[in-house]
């Protein structure tokens, strides 16, 4: 028997003037994007922007349903769209901004588990790195250099 150890290093900022100019502006898409969530079950509001290599924005907030299983997740939303409209075009750097309407939500809101996935899938089909940047509605930024960083021993199409 071996141990393996898996180190995960994130960028922690104390709030979003601390991040380039050029990431202000898509954190400010995301959060633009966030306040057209549909969220009327969660009161929980997400946004994402994300930015494509040829530098196009593209957002997406949650949209949920009354049959709870059938709302999907903003960063879904987003990257299904990008899958779907550029295949072809790369992506570098997706931004996510949550806000609850009930509490203030100064604690950055990391992708769920099954958004991870579905960003892992555009990342391993590109070859290379998802720059991801997440935040509250205010408050500290997370940088994580890669979506592999935020989903150690992933499963993906090399296990197929
Ligand atoms: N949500 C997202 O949009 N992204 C995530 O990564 C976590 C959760 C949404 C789903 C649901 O509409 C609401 O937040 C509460 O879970």
């Amino acid at each position: 028997m071996k141990s393996i150890k898996i180190e995960a290093k994130f960028d922690v900022f104390e709030n979003l003037e601390e991040v380039s100019s050029e990431i202000q502006n898509l954190m400010h898409n995301a959060i633009e994007a966030r306040r057209k969530a549909y969220a009327p079950y969660s009161k929980f509001q997400v946004g994402a922007a994300i930015l494509l290599e040829n530098g196009e924005i593209i957002t997406g907030s949650n949209q949920e349903n009354a049959s709870f299983p059938a709302g999907l997740c903003a960063e879904r939303t987003a990257i299904h769209y990008v899958g779907a409209k550029y295949p072809d075009t790369k992506i570098t750097t997706l931004a996510i901004s949550a806000a609850s309407q009930i509490n203030n939500t100064i604690t950055p809101v990391p992708p769920c588990g099954a958004c991870r996935q579905a960003i892992a899938e555009y990342e391993v089909k590109q070859g290379s790195p998802i720059e991801i940047y997440f935040m509250g509605s205010t408050g500290k930024v997370v940088r994580s250099e890669s979506l592999e960083n935020l989903l150690p021993l992933m499963f993906d199409k090399t296990v197929l």
